[in-house]
């Protein structure tokens, strides 16, 4: 089955054409980051509007690239959430118009979904079962994923999401948005041991996150050295070490307690935060000491893309799935 994937959740406009005999044919993504960064955020308005502008001509290079005109297609697939809902609207309305032009099934899919099998696409693929650590810019979430739509929540954040944290840490250092990789750049920089910023809810037992105290902590840690005199470029690299140790750390001693909980030896990072470098590293170490494997996909199927949703759509339009009455959007929506 050849499916177009369609993602326009947030800030991203993605595009993919997935094979279920020939893999990934064609992919393609465009950024709007550089028009959100003036706001220091994602504004939902100017994204709604950004992707009716490039989702078409982007659906029209993917499909030149693979050498495929539209009507090869035999389905689509497309994010119906959880996302900015004008956003979700345009993937679901575009997606919705093509299938019913080209007499294909439409199907709207989760976008954790999405991030969960995204490591899929990459040549060693995990089995199931595995337990997986989602960790973007809206969810930190442990996951025992079984199959395809069998999926128990082992934890989740109580508050802030780890992405979310690294963006606010980037903002309180006056680095720009998408704050993930800014920090984890500056961090490079910071010398290690001099802060110490907490591990939160790694001294009790259980799976569950938190990271909105981190984000005062380090709120307070910045004010103070203001307040000093101190506040340099090497004392806000130090601090961006801290913080970004104080993450890693906590997700991976929850991470190993996810393995042993649900007896499994296959660890899945997906979402944003997989990208950043000394996550993966931290996670590699602990896994090779429980004899445990970690897998993620390539740096740029960790953010948001449309293979993923190209790939996960396939799966569940080949069991027979697709949209029965129109376009889904739902902003909200637990995995
Ligand atoms: O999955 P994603 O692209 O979008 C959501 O579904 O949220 O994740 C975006 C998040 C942002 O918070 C961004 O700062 C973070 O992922 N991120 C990173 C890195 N790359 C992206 N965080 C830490 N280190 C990175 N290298
Ligand atoms: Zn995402």
């Amino acid at each position: 089955m050849r499916v177009l994937g369609i993602e326009t959740s947030c800030d991203e406009t993605g595009v993919a054409l997935y094979d279920s005999e020939q893999g990934l044919l064609a992919h393609a993504l465009y950024s709007q980051v550089g028009m959100h960064a003036d706001y220091g955020g994602v504004v939902p308005e100017l994204a709604s509007r950004d992707h009716v502008r490039k989702l078409l001509p982007l659906c029209d290079q993917v499909l030149a690239e693979a050498g495929c005109s539209r009507a090869d297609l035999e389905a689509i697939a497309y994010t119906a959430g959880p996302g900015l809902i004008g956003a979700l609207m345009v993937g679901g309305s575009v997606a919705h118009a093509m299938g019913l032009a080209l007499d294909c099934p439409v199907l709207g899919v989760h976008h954790m979904e999405g991030h969960l099998l995204a490591p899929m696409l990459e040549e060693h693929p995990p089995a199931f079962p595995f337990v997986a650590l989602l960790v973007s810019g809206g969810h930190t979430q442990l996951v025992r994923v079984s199959g395809i739509g069998e999926y128990e929540l082992l934890g989740d954040s109580v508050d802030d999401a780890a992405g979310e944290a690294f963006d606010k840490a980037a903002k309180m250092l006056g680095l720009p948005y998408p704050g993930g990789p800014q920090v984890s750049a500056l961090a490079e920089k910071g010398i290690d041991g001099r802060f110490r910023f907490p591990r939160p809810m790694t001294d009790r037992p259980g799976l569950a996150f938190s990271f909105s105290g981190l984000k005062t902590y380090t709120r307070n840690t910045i004010e103070a050295l203001r307040e000093q005199g101190d506040l340099d470029e090497q004392a806000k690299a130090d601090v961006a070490r801290a913080f970004e140790a104080a993450v890693v750390d906590t997700l991976t001693i929850k991470c190993r307690r996810a393995l042993k909980a649900a007896d499994c030896h296959r660890l899945v990072i997906a979402g944003g935060v997989s990208a950043n470098k000394r996550l993966r590293e931290a996670l590699e170490t602990m896994a090779d000491k429980q004899r445990a494997e970690v897998f993620y996909a390539r740096p740029e199927f960790c953010t948001d893309n449309g293979a993923m949703i190209a790939y996960a759509g396939c799966q569940r339009l080949l069991a027979g799935q697709h949209d029965e009455s129109g376009i889904v959007a739902t902003p909200r929506w637990p995995l």
